[in-house]
């Protein structure tokens, strides 16, 4: 009895492997890139670092960032038994990225380290594809009224004045170019006008945009591993400094991706692809989807997540950071669990180039959907999942 026993409370302990994982969706944002934004240099006196690659595109660092990705998740998918040690076809790897230059070269660099020895074909449309555009889709007036009105409510129910004045000092606002050819000396007063065009990315003119855009190239830099007096000319001089400066890109991107009525209409295209891949029983294995910070942010929002705190990290949604929707089956009992991760890199681990393995792993934090809870392990059940997707795409 007392053998039986024991066996029986190591069976439950054991629990986990009983589990064996069926599918894996990775979306991802692409990793380290170039500054996008051409106005950077209106927002200050101060030189502007130079970078050797175009603007946005991805930088070598964020290759090799992307390539210790690659390297770590084929280990883990060969540990979890999903792709063995041999060259995967399409059928069982489908590896898809947006046209843009970034989220290609993301892909290429996740599979040339990942597999190396194989030749793994990275999808992509020659033109905008509209699975990752952020684009909004709904034509009517109302749609546009009530998606103005609510990120007008959302503008009015920030306070950032404290951010605003430590940018402007960070960036010696009053001396730029924008302050004294245009006037624009004053991002507490300056006004933030929110734009809703069918056809086109949510966006809002403005110092917060300015100040997203400033916040966006300091993280890169940081990421790049330009020398401390480089990163923001070494003006920010302590955490608390970075916090009350990232509330400003936290807001903007709130303000254009997480709005609800927003969000969802915004994923449509993409909620779509991930329910033709993870609601079928004959899609590949794995897919790897490599978008950009808007997929993620309105994927989070459109689903509805509970709050979550990625530690060790700037960015709400970091580059290279992959959302990693994992179908797991029970073979005790026939059921089956979904499992969703956050899966990134730590900022100081990007700026230091830390090559990642099973024994180095990135941060693994579980996320929740609020119509699926998780059990202690961070599964779910199945089919509180799929009906979740179902009624998205509906
Ligand atoms: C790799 O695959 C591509 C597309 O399937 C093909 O055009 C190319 O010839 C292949 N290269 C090698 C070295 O097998
Ligand atoms: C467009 O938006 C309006 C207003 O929110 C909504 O009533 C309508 O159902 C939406 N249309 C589609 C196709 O989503
Ligand atoms: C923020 O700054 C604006 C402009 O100076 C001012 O009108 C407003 O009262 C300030 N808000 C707070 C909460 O201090
Ligand atoms: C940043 O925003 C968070 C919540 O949005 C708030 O709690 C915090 O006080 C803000 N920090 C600064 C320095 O403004
Ligand atoms: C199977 O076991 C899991 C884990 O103990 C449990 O959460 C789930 O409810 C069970 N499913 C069925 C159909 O019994």
């Amino acid at each position: 009895m007392l053998k039986f026993l024991t066996c029986f409370i190591i069976l439950i302990s054991y629990s986990n492997s009983e589990l064996i994982l069926e599918k894996v969706l990775l979306l991802s944002r692409h990793n380290v890139r170039t500054p996008l934004s051409k106005s950077l240099p209106q927002t200050s006196p101060r030189q502007w670092p130079s970078w050797r690659e175009k603007s946005g595109y991805l930088t070598s660092k964020g290759r090799l960032l992307e390539g210790y990705m690659g390297e770590f998740f084929s280990e883990w998918l060969q540990q979890k038994g999903l792709i063995q040690n041999q060259c995967p076809s399409d059928d069982t790897l489908y590896v898809y990225a947006n046209t843009a230059q970034r989220t290609v070269a993301s892909a290429e660099a996740f599979v040339t380290k990942g597999y190396s020895d194989c030749n793994i074909t990275v999808h992509h449309s020659d033109r905008a594809d509209p699975i990752f555009s952020p684009f909004i889709h709904n034509s009517t007036f109302k749609f546009r009224q009530e998606a103005l009105n609510q990120m007008k409510d959302y503008l009015n129910s920030l306070h950032l004045n404290t951010s605003y004045t430590t940018i402007e000092n960070i960036l010696d606002y009053k001396n730029s170019p924008l302050c004294k050819q245009e006037g624009l000396c004053d991002m507490l007063t300056d006004e933030n006008r929110p734009m809703v065009i069918t056809g086109k990315k949510p966006f809002i003119s403005g110092p917060l945009k300015l100040s997203k855009s400033v916040v966006d190239s300091f993280i890169m830099e940081y990421y790049e591993g330009f020398p401390s007096n480089e990163v923001a000319w070494g003006q920010i001089k302590s955490e608390d400094e970075w916090s009350t400066i990232l509330n400003l890109s936290r807001a903007y991107l709130n303000a254009i991706f997480t709005i609800k009525l927003i969000s969802l209409d915004l994923s449509k295209p993409l909620l779509g692809y991930l329910s033709s891949f993870l609601l079928n029983d004959n899609s590949p294995k794995v897919v790897l989807l490599m978008g950009h910070d808007a997929n993620i942010y309105t994927v989070l929002s459109a689903m509805n997540f509970k709050p979550h705190v990625l530690h060790g990290q700037y960015e709400a949604v970091p580059a290279g950071g992959k959302i990693v929707f994992q179908k797991w089956f029970n073979m005790l009992n026939g059921s089956y669990h979904m499992k969703i991760e956050y899966v990134y890199q730590t900022a100081d681990k990007m700026r230091n180039g830390v090559k990642l393995s099973l024994d180095e792993p990135p941060e693994f934090t579980t996320l929740e959907l609020k119509a699926c809870i998780v059990d202690k392990d961070g599964y779910c059940p199945w089919n509180e999942f799929k009906t979740l997707l179902e009624e998205l795409i509906a």
